[in-house]
């Protein structure tokens, strides 16, 4: 008995070791701080060393389109748009992590009034974690449910990979609100990313009424938002509703340097249809809908809100602007202002681009701006 105990002790201090060296190894050869991210999992898998397991080495099902490699000038392309045309027929993916009962059974699911659908990677567990305890917090406000799922999908390969999915499972087990696609999670997957979420709530939550849309970097006024949405003629979901940051008379960029990059071979017309801006936009269930309906007939485009801005086209239905959105950042006058300061932010939805920490300030003084609203007037 004891001799077994023995043994066993033996195994696990092996295991820490053999744990150490490897991490050793991976993580600190160029990169000596431990982020956040990493500690969270390294607290969590002391207690649970026996059940390391072994590697995923998943691989989708969906095999390269080799006519593509016969596309004019395929190999003078930048790897990633060689990857987008090699892979872009594949739609369907595996989830490693779900949350099916987030709106409740499908059928109830109307009782969701907004549900925020936040596109995040695998390792930006820091904004996560802010916006849970900021404005994405499932909570009730005037009486409807706001609730909350970040989209993600796989980043990095072997232990690294391992120890962010590693990572996205036990932030699941803590807050049920991660929905895990086994597919890169790169910024040219971002449509692919879009679509398998709308083939999900198809399935989890069609009833939803609306939806914001958007990444993890956005500061966006939830409260403002309900309300804004309650103000609308048709409150149910059941009408089009798609606003924003409006664009309009843009078409694709050229330059192969530039992240939104798309040659030819992607897309030969010089016009992108009116979209708004992907940092953050509103839709009604119903347009959502539609808008997975669409995608069924067109070719993917790497470029998240202008395919929905080509769905929407398709479906005849037009996107609009809104005042409070403001994805491009927001203007604040020079001089010796603070820029955070909550008068410039009173009518505001959405803001693009923010670290954590200034969300968390900003959605703290958010509470005292009834009171300023006096004071914002001569501001
Ligand atoms: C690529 O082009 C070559 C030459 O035209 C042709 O023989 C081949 O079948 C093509 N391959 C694919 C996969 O379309
Ligand atoms: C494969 O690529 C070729 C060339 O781009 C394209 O014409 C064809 O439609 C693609 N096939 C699929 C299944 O996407
Ligand atoms: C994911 O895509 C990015 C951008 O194309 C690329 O740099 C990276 O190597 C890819 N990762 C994997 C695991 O394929
Ligand atoms: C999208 O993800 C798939 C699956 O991981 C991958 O094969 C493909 O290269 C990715 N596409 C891009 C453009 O990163
Ligand atoms: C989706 O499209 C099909 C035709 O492709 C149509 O029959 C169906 O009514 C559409 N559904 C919605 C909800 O628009």
């Amino acid at each position: 008995m004891r001799k077994e105990n023995l043994q066993t002790t033996a195994l696990l201090l092996t295991g820490v070791v053999c744990l150490v060296i490897i991490m050793k190894k991976n993580d600190f050869k160029n990169d000596v701080t431990l982020k956040s991210k990493d500690i969270y999992v390294m607290l969590h898998q002391q207690n649970n060393l026996s059940s390391f397991e072994t590697l995923q080495h998943s691989f989708s099902h969906c095999h390269r389109n080799m006519s593509a490699y016969n596309v004019t000038g395929f190999s003078t392309l930048p790897n990633h748009i060689q990857d987008f045309l090699l892979y872009k027929h594949c739609r369907s993916f595996p989830m490693l992590l779900d949350v099916p009962n987030k709106c409740g059974r499908p059928q109830n699911s109307a009782d969701v009034f907004l549900l925020l659908v936040i596109k995040s990677s695998p390792e930006n567990y820091d904004r996560r974690e802010v916006l849970r305890k900021t404005w994405a917090k499932e909570r009730l406000h005037k009486g409807v449910w706001i609730r909350r799922v970040f989209i993600t999908g796989t980043s990095k390969t072997g232990f690294e990979k391992h120890r962010l999915n590693k990572l996205l499972k036990l932030e699941n087990s803590e807050n049920q609100d991660i929905l895990q696609w086994d597919f890169n999670d790169s910024f040219f997957n971002l449509t692919l990313k879009q679509i398998v979420f709308l083939e999900w709530m198809e399935r989890w939550c069609p009833h939803v009424r609306f939806l914001l849309n958007g990444d993890d970097d956005i500061f966006a006024n939830t409260f403002n938002m309900v309300e804004y949405l309650q103000g609308q003629k048709d409150n149910d979901g059941s009408k089009h509703l798609f606003a924003g940051h409006l664009i309009q008379n843009v078409g694709p960029i050229r330059q192969s340097s530039s992240k939104y990059f798309v040659p030819v071979q992607i897309q030969e017309s010089e016009r992108y249809p009116p979209y708004c801006g992907g940092g953050g936009f509103l839709l009604s269930g119903f347009t959502a809908k539609t808008i997975y309906n669409m995608s069924h007939s067109i070719d993917l485009l790497p470029i998240d809100d202008v395919y929905m801005g080509m769905c929407l086209e398709k479906a005849g239905l037009k996107p609009t602007s809104h005042f409070g959105v403001r994805t491009a950042g927001l203007h604040v006058p020079t001089g010796n202002v603070d820029k955070f300061h909550p008068c410039f932010y009173r009518e505001i939805i959405l803001v693009h681009r923010f670290l954590p920490h200034m969300i968390f300030v900003m959605w703290k003084d958010k509470f005292h701006v009834q009171k300023l609203n006096r004071v914002c007037d001569y501001f």
